[in-house]
């Protein structure tokens, strides 16, 4: 077979090669091996030192047009293998905004969080300033610096969780008026809010775990209205227009002391204690009781969504039975 007619077998096969490529990629497996540089048209080119001297510039013009022509063919269908392979990729990456979005599915805020900001928001607006207290609080700021009687039967171990002899869950957010006072001189407009702890038992409308909301004004001239106006103002923002109900009760540290409750349905709905600070508090505090005057209440809180919503049964606050708190 003369070098020539080689040249034309090899230059064919490259051809029907380069047209069968169906990717990219075996495009340029075909490339490497018939033109790259140790592929076989270029090896061709080794048959010119076997040919006679006039044969030689004709040969090499062969091989070099051959080159030329796979070349150019090779270059037109690298484009248009790539560009359908790009066509083939985008249609896969396709997004089709059509379709429906991803549901992220979120949770609503506990009734007791929800009932706790909205008191919070009323007594922010009337200038109360509202701060944490430990849940494991000081025998002395739960119970010893509130004025109770030695006999007083709250401070029954029964009644309340001891963590050691001088520490237990704070049975009520009461506890927060020494720290305040220990570091606040009137005039004071101070409140908390947060869980308490009884150890009592538990049925429909008492849990060993509730919520209270307290507060605590000092200052020249405050009295009993002080503390009615301020109670039905959050009475009026909590539960539009009811009837509120003052009732002479006892607190070691108020003097005098009430029961305050707001009418709901054909009864009475008992929200907590308030009253007048007890003088003995104010002067412990080094607080002139001659001069000042103070009100303070402690209202529970997980009564009033009871109420609102009618449910029936506190536990099902602390249950986390998402069919009871999805309803909120
Ligand atoms: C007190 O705790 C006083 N510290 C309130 C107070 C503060 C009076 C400041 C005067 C001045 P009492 O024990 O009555 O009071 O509780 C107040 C309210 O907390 C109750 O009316 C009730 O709404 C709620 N509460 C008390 N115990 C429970 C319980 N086990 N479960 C649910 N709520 C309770």
């Amino acid at each position: 077979m003369t070098p020539l007619s080689q040249l034309e077998q090899v230059a064919d096969e490259a051809r029907a090669a380069l047209e069968a490529a169906a990717t990219v990629a075996e495009l340029e497996t075909v490339e490497v091996h018939y033109l790259g540089r140790k592929g076989q048209i270029t090896g061709l080119l080794r048959l010119i030192s076997t040919l006679p001297p006039d044969e030689k510039p004709q040969f090499g013009a062969a091989v070099n047009a051959r080159k030329d022509d796979l070349t150019a063919l090779l270059t037109e269908k690298r484009l248009a293998l790539a560009s359908r392979e790009r066509a083939v990729r985008l249609a896969a990456d396709a997004v089709d905004v059509t379709l429906p979005g991803l549901v992220f599915p979120h949770g609503t805020q506990h009734p007791i969080t929800h009932q706790m900001q909205a008191v919070k928001n009323a007594l922010i607006g009337l200038g109360f300033q509202f701060n944490e207290w430990p849940d494991i609080e000081d025998y002395y700021y739960n119970f010893e610096t509130l004025n109770y009687p030695p006999d007083h039967p709250a401070f029954d171990e029964q009644m309340s969780f001891y963590v050691d002899p001088t520490h237990l869950l704070r049975t009520q957010t009461t506890a927060f008026q020494a720290h305040v006072m220990g570091t606040q001189k009137p005039p004071i407009r101070a409140a908390t809010i947060g869980k308490c702890y009884r150890y009592e038992a538990v049925d429909a409308t008492h849990s060993h775990t509730f919520h209270q909301v307290d507060i605590l004004a000092v200052d020249e001239g405050l009295t009993l209205a002080d503390l009615k106006g301020t109670f039905a103002y959050l009475v009026k923002q909590l539960f539009g227009d009811v009837e509120i109900r003052f009732r002479p009760d006892f607190f070691p540290f108020v003097e005098p002391g009430v029961e305050v409750a707001i009418r709901w349905g054909s009864g009475w709905l008992e929200l907590g204690g308030a009253g007048m600070v007890h003088p003995n508090i104010l002067e412990d505090q080094g607080i002139d009781s001659e001069r000042y005057t103070g009100f303070a209440w402690g209202l529970g809180i997980d009564r009033m969504p009871m109420a609102k919503y009618g449910i029936d049964d506190i536990r099902l606050f602390t249950e986390n039975d998402l069919r009871f708190l999805r309803q909120f």
